[in-house]
């Protein structure tokens, strides 16, 4: 960048708005894996849109380019500053402005934490329902970029599904403003998709509105054990046709995943015994707490009359579901005490799960003898994760990469189902994406991000 770029931040912004050299905290720089880059130049953190703006008219101009940053929970390295790029951290645009119970719409600054947003919208009776392990950390404006998924996306979908309306700042420091709070709105491209899920190449979303929905009055869990993942997908059906719309969640755990979560995360405890094969996590909601309790204890005691499980446990308080709940939640820090790992997020038909999950720790037997995966997912939603440990020896992380992708492009999974591109799988979007499809991704981002300056790099070179 060039020198003179940091005379024009000092002078377009305030001090307290710019972290520059060892001021910078290694949170801006260090990711969700504890993996850590270069110290970037320059922090700018706004806090306002015209601040945005501003800085992106710089940037634009002096071709510097700049990687947007929320709470840095993302799994694909989207937003680690490479060399020569400036971070634009949304963390003190954080204001919730608006709880509008009647038309059902938040209207959010970009850097609200997840939860902060839920936790406000519970206090009118309304749930914002997107959830995820991360929510005490990722804001609102990563969630939106990276379209994401988590707990709930089997009864509300997925972030995209929940965004009513964007302003967004382009590379060239435009406002678009688009903070509609209606669903249906037919009057041309709907620009805002083109910003959701996007992973911040093409514009800096500001503010968001968001559709929130009446509370349930009662939210209960139940954690089952069983011995088959047919047995799994038969729950699915059954918990689908006795619950219909209030089945809220279902997570799949393959016995793996069960056990070392309970083994290596602290503070994570067992209602059942280890042993199982497949563990389920589901959740029911509705309005009628009695109504509901009994149509869970129905439910089960069909699954269980039927042979479908083996043993359950059902949430009694909000401290056992929230217990219940931190098994499932704890992936993250899981996968960080099976280092070295390779962490994967594949979508492939039901169907086809149990050949997969068998394939992947067959074939890894085969080359590596301390690999072993662990597999669990939101089962409903025909989405897995996978982590792999592996041997710490070169190019193995590689190797696996290449082995895991190679057999979701046998079973017609797409290699990201909810955490994105980013840097981390970039080799392999082709295996997902037709090259006319990425030719077309090219042409969009050329033409709206003609420096290259947002999140260069991310999902494709240009
Ligand atoms: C989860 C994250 C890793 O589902 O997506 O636990
Ligand atoms: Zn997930």
């Amino acid at each position: 960048m060039p020198d003179s770029f940091l005379d024009e931040l000092r002078k377009a912004f305030r001090a307290d708005a710019l972290l520059i050299g060892d001021d910078i905290d290694a949170r801006y720089f260090t990711d969700m894996a504890g993996v850590q880059v270069t110290r970037p130049r320059a922090v700018v953190r706004p806090r306002t849109t015209e601040d945005v703006s501003r800085l992106l008219k710089l940037c634009h101009r002096m071709k510097v380019p700049v990687t947007t940053q929320g709470g840095m929970t993302g799994l694909v390295r989207a937003t680690m500053p490479h060399n020569g790029e400036i971070v634009l951290s949304m963390e003190r645009m954080n204001a919730i402005e608006e709880v509008d119970v009647s038309s059902g719409v938040a209207i959010v600054q970009a850097g609200v934490i997840l939860q902060k947003l839920q936790e406000r919208v519970e206090d009118e009776g309304f749930m914002f329902p997107l959830d995820l392990g991360a929510r005490g950390s990722c804001t609102i404006g990563g969630n939106i970029s990276t379209n994401a998924g988590g707990n709930r996306v089997i009864r509300y979908g997925m972030t995209r599904d929940l965004v009513l309306g964007l302003e967004v700042v382009t590379p060239d420091g435009t406002v678009l403003k688009g903070l509609r709070k209606f669903i249906k709105n037919n009057t041309g491209i709907d620009l805002k998709q083109l910003y959701i899920g996007t992973e911040g190449i093409l514009g800096v979303v500001t503010r968001a509105a968001l559709r929130i929905f009446p509370a349930p009055a009662e939210r209960q869990v139940a954690l089952c054990a069983l011995s088959s993942f047919g047995d799994v997908t038969s729950l699915l059906k059954l918990a689908r046709l006795r619950l219909g719309g209030g089945l809220t969640a279902f997570e799949v755990m393959w016995n793996e995943y069960y056990r070392l979560v309970i083994e290596r995360v602290p503070g994570v405890a067992s209602p059942l015994p280890t042993h199982h094969p497949f563990y389920v996590l589901f959740e029911a909601s509705g309005s009628d707490a009695e109504r509901m309790r009994a149509d869970l204890e129905a439910l089960l005691e069909e699954a269980v009359e039927q042979g479908i499980i083996l043993d359950a446990t059902i949430s009694t308080s909000n401290a056992s579901a929230a217990a219940i709940w931190r098994i499932r939640d704890s992936s993250v820090e899981l996968s960080r005490a099976l280092s070295p790992r390779v962490g994967f997020d594949i979508s492939l038909a039901i169907d086809r799960m149990e050949d997969f999950a068998n394939r992947i720790a067959a074939d890894l037997r085969k080359f590596d003898n301390e690999a072993f995966s662990v597999v669990y997912g939101h089962l409903g939603d025909g989405n897995l994760h996978v982590v792999v440990h592996h041997a710490d020896v070169p190019d193995r992380y590689t190797q696996i990469q290449e082995l895991v992708y190679g057999i979701t492009g046998e079973y017609d999974g797409s290699i990201s189902a909810e955490h994105g591109i980013g840097m981390l799988k970039r080799p392999y979007l082709k295996l997902s994406r037709t090259a006319e499809e990425i030719e077309t991704m090219r042409t969009l981002k050329r033409a709206l991000d003609p420096h290259n300056i947002l999140n260069p790099g991310r999902i494709f070179a240009v």
